[in-house]
């Protein structure tokens, strides 16, 4: 797809540059890696800063519903109660929820407790207990564009080997954010994760990850945390996507609920931990959009 634009045409960001004088240095420099048999993101998935501004927007209202949840969140509240106050904050800042009804999701937020490594589905009828953790994983649309993140909560007096989990699983994605540099691959961050996560004597999920994301909710590249450094999508400036490693304290292995088809529970019943970020790739590193 690349280098079709005359040299004198405007570019293909829309900046209103001419080509040689915009992009074209940078598509040479993809194609070259394309060349030696990398994956490479097409044009298509490189935000430019307005989208970057609209992402932003929406991530503001992104955070302020976990900021709400982390207020709130108690013992003896339904997991329904966190759906609620997604709901609330999501619609006085003019937002939408992105879950409702996206596949066929049932409600507006993920709440995932314990055993439960994703896609958990709020409840009237789920109390949060002493000692539970939960992960809330909270996407919003405004404005055409879509923002995504998620946090842990450790509600009352959690055990100190699951606290461990839930601080491993957050500094894990530190340690994937070193690694997120232009010309640098998307394996790169991938295997740093898995090494640290490892070296703490637990599992990454290997079959669900991250994802790009901008207009739409789920776009390329689909971004593993099992994969090696060196393979996997170049990173360039532009490229936006979420990092999102779900982290077991036992075995990696997971099964989905055969009654609701979202709900994915370790197979040996140990607790899970999951936090997300989603960032821009920069010219010197990246930017997060939400957390
Ligand atoms: N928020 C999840 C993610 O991080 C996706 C949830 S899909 C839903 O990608 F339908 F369950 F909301
Ligand atoms: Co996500």
């Amino acid at each position: 797809m690349f280098n079709k634009i005359g040299r004198n045409d405007p570019c293909w960001c829309g900046s209103g540059k001419k080509y040689k004088q915009c992009h074209l240095a940078f598509d040479d420099k993809i194609a070259g890696y394309k060349r030696a048999g990398h994956i490479v993101p097409s044009h298509k998935l490189i935000k430019t800063p307005e989208d970057i501004e609209g992402i932003k927007r929406s991530a503001a209202i992104n955070m302020a519903c976990l900021d709400a949840v982390g207020k709130e969140i108690k013992v003896g509240m339904s997991t329904q109660e966190i759906d609620d106050i997604v709901v609330r904050v999501t619609k006085e800042m003019g937002g939408i929820a992105a879950p409702l009804n996206f596949e066929g999701y049932p409600r507006s937020v993920c709440t995932s407790i314990n055993d439960v490594v994703c896609h958990g589905i709020p409840s009237e009828e789920e109390i949060l207990e002493d000692g539970d953790i939960i992960n809330v994983d909270c996407s919003t649309l405004f404005e055409g564009y879509f923002s995504d993140s998620s946090r842990m909560f450790c509600v009352g007096d959690v055990d100190p080997g699951w606290k461990n989990l839930v601080d491993v699983a957050k500094k894990s994605i530190e340690v994937g954010l070193e690694q997120v540099k232009p010309f640098k691959f998307l394996g790169d961050m991938s295997q740093a994760i898995n090494d640290f996560v490892e070296s703490n004597g637990y599992t990454v999920v290997r079959e669900i990850g991250g994802h790009g994301i901008g207009k739409e909710f789920h776009e390329d590249p689909f971004v593993s945390y099992v994969a090696k450094a060196g393979t996997e999508m170049l990173m360039v400036p532009g490229l936006c996507f979420t990092i999102e490693p779900m982290i077991n304290m036992g075995a990696c292995d997971v099964l989905l609920d055969a009654d609701d088809d979202w709900t994915v529970f370790t197979e040996d019943g140990s607790p899970s931990a999951q936090w997300e970020v989603q960032l821009v790739v920069t010219e010197e590193g990246y930017e997060l959009l939400s957390w």
